[in-house]
């Protein structure tokens, strides 16, 4: 898949980030309609819930791929090698044709469990996870950031990551300790490419960090030919047309289209998730228009999408 993706855009290839309680399936078409990216990630979904009977419907539901998503990513993360071997094996059964490892969460329940970003204190366990999720014959990648509590990290653990023979690697150019604050570390990424180049040249490298959009992308892979593909995450809150080749500052009309697309989405089929989970959008899309905050406020009085349509209606 990987190779494919390569060969197709040349010249970078944008990525729709992994981001819980954001990209679920629903939510991923709505980016379909808005400007497609060109490679879709999922959520993340723990492999022990996946293996653990109890937990493993509601991992299916999170796992399902929609229609024309392809290629799309499953991120997986966990602790336990068996465990990603198993998930692994059903991701190519549903039609998976490349599976991402999260190794650069850093949020305090994921860490204390030893996963996500607490694997970059753990290399030995890395490496068993990685060779173990390689079992069920997809390509692998990882997602990860330059260190846990200081960028001066970064070499070993990036280097160590080249060395696993990976399809290809997200980093996320800030530190666990850095959560998502300070500007990410753009300084260090021609010594990445150089070694990069030096251990692993067949990697793919994916950038992320503050790219808001594909134009930004597509400055970025000019100034740095050797990176493979950008990836953007909360740029998508600041403008859902974000990955459009040309963006330009959305229209109201545009964003209430593309708001009533996913209320439509969302009471068709809810994939089991709180109505307070479509809330957390409206922001995505009443904003930058006079009016917004007060039918915003409206929004969030409402108890169902199908009194969201109606409120909007009421334009
Ligand atoms: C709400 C939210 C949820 C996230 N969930 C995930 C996740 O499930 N897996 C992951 O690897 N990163 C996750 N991230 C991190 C993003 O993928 C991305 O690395 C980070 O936001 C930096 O990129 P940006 O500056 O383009 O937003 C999440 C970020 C946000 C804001």
């Amino acid at each position: 898949m990987w190779d494919i993706i390569k060969r197709k855009h040349p010249n970078g290839f944008s990525i729709l980030a992994p981001m819980e309680g954001v990209t679920n399936l629903n939510f991923r078409k709505v980016m379909r309609k808005a400007g497609r990216p060109d490679v879709f990630w999922t959520e993340f979904t723990n492999v022990s819930s996946f293996a653990n009977p109890k937990g493993r419907p509601n991992a299916i539901k999170r796992l399902k791929i929609g229609r024309h998503e392809q290629p799309i990513v499953a991120q997986i993360w966990g602790v336990r090698p068996d465990d990603f071997t198993t998930t692994a094996n059903y991701l190519r059964k549903i039609g998976y044709k490349a599976i991402d490892i999260n190794m650069g969460c850093p949020d305090k329940n994921v860490v204390k469990s030893g996963g996500g970003s607490a694997l970059i204190r753990d290399p030995e366990l890395a490496a068993r996870i990685i060779a173990a999720t390689k079992k069920a014959g997809l390509p692998v990648s990882v997602k990860t950031r330059l260190g846990f509590s200081s960028v001066g990290e970064w070499k070993n653990w990036i280097g160590f990551l080249l060395k696993q023979d990976l399809a290809a690697l997200t980093i996320h150019l800030r530190t666990r300790k850095e959560m998502s604050t300070p500007a990410a570390h753009y300084e260090l990424l021609p010594e990445i490419i150089e070694l990069r180049a030096e251990i692993a040249p067949k990697t793919l490298l994916i950038v992320n960090g503050d790219v808001k959009n594909t134009t930004a992308g597509k400055t970025l892979v000019e100034k740095y030919p050797e990176i493979d593909g950008f990836m953007i995450g909360r740029g998508v809150f600041e403008d859902p047309f974000c990955f459009k080749t040309t963006p330009k500052k959305p229209s109201r009309e545009e964003l209430m289209k593309l708001l009533k697309y996913h209320l439509k989405l969302y009471a068709k089929n809810s994939e089991d998730l709180a109505y307070d989970t479509m809330k957390r959008f409206f922001k995505v899309y009443v904003r930058d228009f006079p009016g917004a905050s007060e039918l915003r406020a409206n929004l969030m009085e409402t108890k169902s999408p199908k009194e969201a349509l109606k409120a909007l209606k009421k334009l």
